[in-house]
């Protein structure tokens, strides 16, 4: 689908570099942008060895606190045919590369790290990454059919999105239309797509599902091509999906093959792309000032030494760059310091809304919170639940108890949860949610979530002995064994290895280090949960588009293996298995956290530190590692979650939450159609 090359990308570089021209300054100050400029400017800063070669080591000598480098090498069935990425021969590779531009030399290093499809472990520099947006005023949808035949089709809801979100470019994009279609735009909404460049479309989408990482699972993949929803922190979002919005500036435009609502006529349009300014990106007026400006380390990049006050008062306010791309509302400094497993996407989550017309019909009940909202169908309460996090915890905590006693109170019997496009976030609401819904039994007391383990190779050792020796007396650090509970979920002592003694696997060849079995430390709750179940376990099913990730997954994957709640996949495509979650964890954080472990003991020094990074770049890693349930000596990471159902989407329900509630209650709490044939139960639509 990527209309451009490296030699297109090469040859433009080698003009504007002889010519003298500053690409950077033809598009500086612009919203609006074509991809062809964008890059001209982001191609335009070569290579610098040096920083080249620290921002490799930064990145090699962090992922030693990534817990899944040995595993993603190969992992088991049944992601065996999708994760199998060795990062550690990748930066080597790429050390030895020359590239056309740092730009080239990016995509490589974000690509790479892609294939690792694992959406805590994920490379950005934000000189790069969401500096230009691009977009199509077409976002497209898997719609099933009466007699359950699919077909990808335009979003009904194109036209509504393109002229709110993007008026000053809907003019251009009229024009862009051949013939009688020119100014048509409106009329493209829920056309058929037969053809994307000339190809049947599944081609596209299976293209984007090999390079756009984030989940293990190829179907979930699959669906990151289409439009969604999500329940964001002060309303509700709407997602593009990677057709109609991509990170980088790389495609020019796209043929469609196109049948229109009730026209028998078969059309071809070409639609540019259109890149926009991102809004976290920072003004500039010429590539000296855009490299200053967006390229280069600052403030929240690296770490600091948490016993040294002059950093300490001049970071006082800093919010780690990490935080604008966790699939999470913006937390602050303290609850920051709460476990968390969230997934890092360069994509911005909540940035258009989801049009008025789409949204919920029953009105949201007064107990909802952020990124709760609870709704009454009928007799059937739901949960929308975009993310584990929200700005305030306790009020999150206490929305959760209340908004589902409230349902009970109303008369539900039967709960849907939708967890569309929910990245995670803190790790005990993931353990309080499970808790207060089955009430307490063997597997939500004294632990609601699962056994985990980090990595222990000798750096991280290194943090731990300093702070055992006393490096720690505030209490201050991530790797102080108080934080910490043993696998009987009671507390380690300040003075206690906790890394010790090791447990030294081979993982794929690799002979690797890991920390005995941890507990969690969410209970007791900060808050009291109710002393019975909310709702039985047969009379609640868990629902999304399959990106439901981190604390999603804790969440979902304990209900389901362990409760039995039944789990659903909306608009997933017929042939393909569903996982109703993915990337699990444990618990993720990133660079600058473990910046700050090594910093704040002294270690900075040593061998194996990573240097700081002097780019404007973040990574993610995942620190903790959950083990499984139906194996519980292997991580859960890479175990099977095959949805219950898959729930098919037509040109009536897309994207409309209330609506897809509403089916989903019928037929999961009422008439179960299962498809003779098939291994999950797929519903056809009467
Ligand atoms: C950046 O430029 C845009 C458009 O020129 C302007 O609206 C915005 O206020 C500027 N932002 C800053 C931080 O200067
Ligand atoms: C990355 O670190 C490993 C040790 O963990 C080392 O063997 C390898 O050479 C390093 N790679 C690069 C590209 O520096
Ligand atoms: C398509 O035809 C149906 C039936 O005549 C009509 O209800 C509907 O409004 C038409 N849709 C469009 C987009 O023309
Ligand atoms: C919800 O809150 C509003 C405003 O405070 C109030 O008018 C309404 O009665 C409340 N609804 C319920 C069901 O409590
Ligand atoms: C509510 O449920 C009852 C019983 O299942 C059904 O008859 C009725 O049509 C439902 N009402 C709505 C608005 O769905
Ligand atoms: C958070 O919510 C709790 C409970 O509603 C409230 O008592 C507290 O003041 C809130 N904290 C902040 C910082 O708003
Ligand atoms: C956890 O710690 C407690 C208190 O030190 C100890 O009694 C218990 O044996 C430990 N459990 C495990 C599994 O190590």
């Amino acid at each position: 689908m990527l209309k451009h090359s490296t030699i297109v990308l090469f040859a433009g570089l080698v003009v504007t570099r002889a010519l003298g021209i500053d690409p950077c300054v033809d598009i500086a100050g612009q919203k609006w942008v074509s991809p062809a400029q964008a890059r001209l400017c982001l191609q335009s800063f070569p290579v610098d060895n040096d920083l080249k070669a620290s921002t490799i080591q930064t990145l090699n000598r962090t992922l030693a606190f990534h817990t899944s480098v040995n595993y993603q090498i190969q992992a088991p069935p049944p992601f065996d045919t999708e994760v199998h990425e060795d990062i550690i021969k990748d930066l080597a590779r790429i050390s030895e590369s020359p590239y056309p531009s740092e730009f080239a030399l990016h995509l490589d290093l974000f690509y790479s790290f892609r294939r690792l499809m694992d959406g805590h472990c994920t490379v950005l520099n934000l000189c790069y990454d969401s500096v230009f947006i691009s977009y199509l005023p077409t976002p497209l949808a898997l719609l099933t059919t009466e007699d359950g035949f699919q077909h990808v089709h335009i979003a009904p809801e194109a036209f509504a999105i393109a002229s709110a979100e993007f008026p000053d470019q809907i003019e251009l994009w009229q024009n862009a239309l051949p013939g009688d279609l020119k100014g048509q735009l409106a009329t493209l909404s829920g056309a058929k797509v037969l053809q994307i460049n000339g190809q049947d479309p599944w081609l596209t989408v299976d293209a984007n599902a090999m390079t756009t990482g984030g989940y293990q699972s190829f179907g979930t993949r699959q669906n990151s091509f289409f439009s969604s929803y999500s329940r964001g922190a002060s309303g509700w979002s709407y997602i593009m999906g990677n057709f109609a919005q991509q990170v980088h500036p790389l495609t020019d435009s796209v043929d469609l093959t196109i049948q229109r609502v009730n026209s028998s006529q078969v059309e071809h349009i070409t639609l540019p792309y259109r890149s926009r300014f991102g809004s976290s990106a920072k003004n500039f007026t010429d590539s000296a000032s855009f490299r200053a400006n967006n390229c280069m380390s600052q403030k929240g990049t690296n770490g600091i030494n948490l016993y040294d006050s002059v950093s300490v008062s001049e970071n006082i306010d800093t919010i780690p760059t990490i935080a604008h791309f966790e699939q999470q509302p913006q937390l602050d400094r303290e609850d920051r310091k709460r476990p968390i497993n969230v997934l890092v996407d360069a994509a911005p989550l909540w940035d258009i809304d989801l049009p008025e017309e789409l949204h919920p019909t029953p009105p949201a009940l007064n107990q909802s919170y952020s990124v709760a909202q609870f709704y009454m169908l009928n007799n059937t309460g739901v949960l929308a639940l975009g993310s584990f996090s929200a700005a305030n915890f306790t009020a999150f905590m206490g929305s959760l108890l209340d908004g589902l006693a409230e349902l009970k109170a109303l008369g539900a019997t039967r709960l849907i949860i939708d967890v569309t496009n929910n990245g995670g976030g803190y790790i005990c609401i993931a353990h309080w949610l499970h808790r207060i819904i089955v009430g307490p039994r063997a597997t939500t007391e004294p632990n609601a979530g699962l056994l985990t383990t980090i990595r222990a190779g000798t750096l991280a050792q290194h943090v731990v002995e300093n702070i055992n020796a006393g490096g720690d007396p505030d209490a201050l650090l991530l790797y102080n064994p108080t934080n910490w509970h043993n696998s009987s979920n009671l507390p380690f002592s300040t003075d206690y290895n906790w890394l010790k003694p090791t447990v030294n696997p081979t993982i794929n060849g690799h002979a690797d280090a890991f920390s005995p079995q941890l507990g969690a430390e969410c209970q007791p709750f900060e808050m009291t949960p109710p002393d019975h179940a909310l709702f039985e376990p047969e009379d609640v099913v868990i629902i999304s588009n399959g990106r439901c990730a981190s604390s999603c997954s804790l969440f979902s994957i304990t209900m389901s293996k362990h409760e039995g709640v039944k789990t659903a996949v909306v608009g997933g495509k017929k042939e393909t298995r569903q996982q109703y979650c993915g990337v699990v964890g444990g618990q993720s954080t990133h660079f600058v956290e473990m910046d700050t472990e090594i910093k704040s003991t002294g270690l900075k020094k040593v061998e194996l530190a990573p240097p700081d990074f002097q780019t404007n770049s973040v990574l993610g890693i995942t620190w903790r590692l959950a083990f499984g349930i139906d194996d519980p000596e292997k991580p859960e990471e890479w175990q099977d979650h095959p949805a219950t159902f898959n729930i098919p989407v037509t040109m009536d329900t897309v994207n409309k939450p209330s609506e897809l509630w509403k089916y989903t209650a019928n037929v999961i709490f009422g008439d179960e159609i299962a498809l003779p044939g098939d291994s999950q139960a797929y519903f056809s639509l009467h």
